[in-house]
């Protein structure tokens, strides 16, 4: 089982002052940060592009863990890798070369994901899985932060580890939406073990005691 990982999502910072937000989880000692694409076509709402992902790389030295919610993914990954995205995750839902996109992530020297949205079945990504480098469980509908986590995203969660498990495959997964101190630890004991959260680490009271707690998981 990998150790737990806790990748604060920059949606939920404050957008004036991104590199604070990175600061903020290299401050904690974390080493993901998740960076939110958004294009206002796959998801109802717009965020980032490349050239702010490039303007926070020479700032940070934590691992980019971008994830794309495009319509058209494929079109987008080499300006995302030569921005300084470390990991670059694409949905499966829309129609693309799914294999093609995935390689040429590796191919461009990123690990690549694959992303679910809550109504998308764990069989969807299942041919994929000895091809990628994390798989993304969304526990919300994606397109805005600060929505509650749905429960009924656990028994996936269970699946995929098990699929990991059995074919002996060593895929990171990843659980973002709603993610908490008790909605991620109910994540972890599926199978969860990279949780994005963005409203509760950034809003929270007492940040270094939330990363205490993840990494303690
Ligand atoms: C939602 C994004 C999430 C978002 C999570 O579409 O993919 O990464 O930042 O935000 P919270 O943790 O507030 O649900
Ligand atoms: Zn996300």
């Amino acid at each position: 089982m990998h150790a737990p990982i806790l990748a604060p999502s920059l949606l939920a910072s404050d957008h004036a002052h991104l590199a604070a937000g990175t600061d903020t989880a290299a401050a904690l000692g974390l080493a993901w940060v998740h960076i939110d694409i958004m294009d206002g076509h796959f998801v109802p709402n717009l965020t980032f592009g490349p050239q702010t992902v490039a303007a926070l790389r020479p700032r940070s030295r934590l691992f980019f863990d971008v994830h794309l919610m495009l319509d058209q993914p494929h079109r987008y990954i080499e300006p995302f890798a030569k921005a300084g995205a470390n990991l670059i995750s694409v949905h499966i839902e829309p129609e693309y070369d799914h294999g093609a996109t995935l390689a040429r992530i590796r191919d461009l020297g990123c690990q690549n994901g694959l992303v679910l949205n809550p109504g998308t079945p764990a069989t969807a990504i299942e041919p994929w899985l000895a091809h990628v480098d994390l798989v993304l469980v969304m526990t919300v509908q994606p397109g805005f932060g600060g929505q509650s986590f749905r429960q009924d995203m656990l028994p996936k969660l269970t699946q995929i580890d098990q699929w990991r498990r059995e074919r002996k495959l060593a895929f990171r997964l990843e659980v973002d939406g709603g993610i908490d101190l008790v909605t991620g630890k109910a994540c972890r004991a599926a199978g969860a073990d990279t949780f994005a959260a963005g409203t509760a680490f950034f809003n929270a009271a007492d940040r270094p005691g939330f990363a205490r707690t993840v990494a303690s998981w």
